[in-house]
């Protein structure tokens, strides 16, 4: 089994650390390393990754989790 983290950054977008495989909406995958960051704040030039931009556009967001998830 893969270990796959993402992290939510303050004000920032998800750090992915893992093997995944990031697919657009027509199923193409993305070349990704195993390190990327996608953009939280829409702003990005270069999305779905992060470029940046949130530092710029002042973006907030400050989730933080409290529970868990049940389905
Ligand atoms: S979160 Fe970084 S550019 Fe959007």
């Amino acid at each position: 089994m893969q270990d796959v983290s993402i992290k939510v950054r303050e004000n920032g977008p998800y750090l992915v650390n893992g093997t995944v495989t990031l697919i657009d909406a027509d199923g193409n995958p993305y070349h990704v390393e195993q390190n990327f960051v996608l953009c939280r704040c829409g702003e990005s030039k270069t999305k779905p990754f992060c470029d940046g931009s949130h530092r710029e556009n002042g973006f907030t967001a400050t989730e933080r989790a409290v529970g868990t998830l049940q389905e």
